[in-house]
């Protein structure tokens, strides 16, 4: 077998064990009670494409929170972590329209750094890579279609260069609080002290903001949960009927998150192929699909400290909603002063 075959024999493995990985999720998920499918799953092609659109509405102010403080604040965060050379790793980078901010930025000041764009959606790091050859001329980069932990182990394999991880768009609500310290310990673990990390919080602010941006009027963010459906459908040998389930998101104020569910529309079966098996829904019964945890700023200080983090800096929009935080990595149980808003 040549070389060419062989690349290409492994990269059809990898995709068997992905679609492997993918029917066992789904069939634990649907086995539990409540039912529930892993977030990750929601974003393929169709919904990274859909989760842009989101990001254009009019209700879902995160992204105009984020690209204000990233364009407020890219000098400080410039100042305080482009000395030396360093690989800028971003986690779950989606169409980076707001990093392109901090890289048009560092480009200007003529920073020596390598973007290594990290996502779970091939099409997601396909398109970014693409779009910041054209935009960025002489930018390096080099992009990886990998899921979080992946992505952690592909980091702590780097060159001896300094990271700067930007993990934004408020990812880390997706993590349940027990699941977002297990991430924050395995970045902290692929990290050397010193590296800087900006994490993306959204935070608490008033219900009705905050249920307007995950139940807009156009139907946009019903349509990217049901695709998860659609895409068990075509990779998985699913039966399901997407019409049959309904959209539903609210505030848990006991978990501080917005949780997003499914929620079957009759008593039905669905035969998924890959898992060998039908899973019977009963009417309304829901299945989890998102939850969205929102913030105070005594959560994030208190996370930093406990995971071997100093938060250097918190910089917030104009409203108030939403803080990037800028944390370095410090010696394990070192603490550092308190954070403050700028
Ligand atoms: C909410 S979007 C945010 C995108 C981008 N960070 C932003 O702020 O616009 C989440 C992104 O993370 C990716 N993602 C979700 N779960 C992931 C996982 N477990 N591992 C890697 N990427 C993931 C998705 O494909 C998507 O592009």
């Amino acid at each position: 077998m040549n070389g060419q075959s062989r690349e290409k024999e492994s990269r059809l493995c990898e995709a068997d064990d992905c679609l492997k990985e993918f029917a066992e999720e789904v069939a634990a998920g649907l086995s539990l009670t409540p039912k529930q499918l892993p977030c990750k799953y929601l974003y393929d092609a169709e919904g990274s494409r859909l989760f842009q659109a989101i990001m254009e509405l009019e209700e879902y102010y995160p992204t105009r929170c984020e690209t204000e403080i990233l364009n407020r604040h890219k000098e400080d965060i410039s100042t305080i972590v482009g000395k030396a050379e360093f690989n800028l790793v971003e986690l779950g980078a989606g169409d980076g329209a707001k990093t392109k901010i901090l890289l048009r930025h560092f480009l200007d000041l003529g920073l020596s750094f390598r973007y290594v764009p990290i996502d779970i959606s091939p099409s997601a790091v396909q398109g970014l890579t693409c779009d910041l050859r054209k935009e960025f001329k002489g930018l390096a980069i080099q992009g990886l279609a990998t899921d979080y932990f992946e992505g952690l182990r592909h980091l702590a394999r780097l060159d001896r260069r300094s990271s700067f991880v930007l993990f934004l768009g408020s990812n880390i609500g997706n993590f349940t609080p027990g699941e977002s310290l297990i991430f924050l310990s395995s970045l902290r673990t692929s990290l050397r002290t010193g590296d800087y990390i900006l994490v993306g919080f959204d935070l608490k602010k008033d219900l009705n903001t905050l249920l307007r941006a995950y139940n807009d009027p156009k139907g946009v963010t019903a349509r990217f949960n049901t695709n998860i459906l659609r895409r068990i459908n075509d990779e998985l040998g699913g039966n399901f009927v997407p019409s049959q389930f309904e959209y539903f998101s609210t505030y848990n104020p006991r978990a501080g998150a917005i949780e997003s569910f499914l929620i079957s529309l009759r008593r039905q079966n669905v035969l998924v192929e890959q898992c060998g098996r039908s899973f019977s829904f009963s009417k309304w019964e829901p299945i989890h699909t998102e939850s969205s945890y929102k913030f105070r700023k005594e959560d994030f200080g208190r996370m930093a400290r406990r995971q071997g983090f100093r938060a250097v800096a918190s910089f917030c929009d104009s409203r108030r909603y939403f803080t990037d935080t800028l944390w370095q990595a410090v010696p394990f149980r070192g603490s550092g002063p308190q954070d403050q808003c700028v």
